[in-house]
């Protein structure tokens, strides 16, 4: 962090500490020991970014209403996790935190590393599709440097499925349900999906990026045609615009549960937790993958993260990636 943003960020906290306050531009010049010129000019700077501050010539300064933004600086204040979001790196646009975290991984970035952007243009989906992400979602990828055998990396996007159905569950009282392998569907519309790309040698992974995106406050109108029938939003569903602060902060401490609980635990006790919201096993699907499409019944999921699918003729043929339609499912 440069000195400018520390500091930035050192008026920001005093602002916040004294929300019901005034705070004289003296105090915070000396207390930061800067100019009271080069205080305002961080005020200004944090107006720019949607941060409603007053100021009064007599009484200082005073925050009135922070934005709903996920900035570094309003995600540190009440970050209650060890590892995710040891850094913490915001864009207003990009093309794809994924593409952005992977070059910071190579560059040695330490794990739990954050990249969020406000909005991609260039969101990348699972099997090389598109992924629509406008500004009123949630978009970030991890950088996760776990000791796995390259072969239980999918295990991963259990553990975001988990974290992801969870926190949309107790935010909201609405009951997700986790498609195989990590889509995440209310009333059988999609909301969420994971995208995990990882760098490894034969046996030894180097690092895994963990891309999350979540149709949090999108407005039903807003998805294009093509969508509009598969996705939907939070607030579509919950009826109400969910703080993306509360969501993400949410979000990041239960997927620091579950990360922590497959290297202390195991899979085992990762996916019973995927079973609690599981709507794929048991149930007739239709599995595209690369090279075929299989229709039969799901019947389990095994340690690398395979789909388990009991074809007609009774033989059991093991999935590792594709795409999988419930009979239920909107298409
Ligand atoms: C899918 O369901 O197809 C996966 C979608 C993953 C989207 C997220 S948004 C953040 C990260 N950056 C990307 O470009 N993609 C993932």
């Amino acid at each position: 962090m440069t000195k400018t943003s520390e500091r930035k960020q050192q008026v920001l906290q005093i602002l916040h500490d004294n929300e019901s306050e005034y705070i004289s531009g003296q105090k915070l010049s000396d207390q930061l020991k800067v100019s009271r010129t080069t205080i305002w000019k961080y005020v200004k700077s944090l107006r720019e970014q949607g941060y409603l501050i007053d100021s009064s010539s007599k009484l200082g300064y005073r925050l009135i209403k922070a934005p709903d933004i996920l900035s570094p600086e309003e995600i540190k204040r009440d970050l209650e996790t060890d590892v995710l979001g040891s850094e913490v790196i915001y864009y207003e646009q990009v093309e794809s935190t994924n593409n952005l975290a992977e070059v910071k991984a190579r560059k040695g970035a330490i794990e739990g590393t954050i990249i969020i952007a406000k909005e991609q243009v260039g969101g990348k989906g699972r099997l090389g599709r598109e992924y629509f992400c406008p500004s009123e979602g949630v978009w970030f990828s991890v950088i996760l440097r776990p000791d796995l055998k390259p072969t239980f990396a999918s295990q991963l996007n259990f553990v975001a499925a988990v974290a992801l159905a969870r926190t949309i569950e107790q935010l909201t009282n609405l009951q997700p349900g986790i498609k195989w392998p990590n889509d995440i569907l209310i009333n059988q519309r999609k909301v969420s999906g994971i995208l995990t790309e990882m760098n490894a040698e034969i046996d030894r992974v180097n690092y895994v990026i963990l891309g999350l995106g979540i149709n949090l406050n999108i407005e039903k109108a807003e998805f294009p045609e093509e969508l509009i029938r598969k996705a939907t939003s939070v607030k579509e569903e919950f009826g109400k615009e969910v703080s993306k602060l509360d969501f993400f902060l949410s979000l990041l401490h239960e997927l620091e549960k579950e990360y922590v609980k497959l290297q202390e635990d195991g899979f085992g006790s990762v996916l019973q937790g995927w079973r609690d919201y599981n709507i794929t096993l048991g149930k007739e699907v239709k599995v595209n993958n690369v090279r075929e499409v299989l229709k039969g019944q799901a019947i389990d999921v095994d340690d690398e993260g395979a789909l388990l699918i009991k074809l007609e003729d009774g033989t059991v043929e093991r999935v590792i990636a594709g795409d999988v339609t419930l009979n239920t499912e909107y298409n």
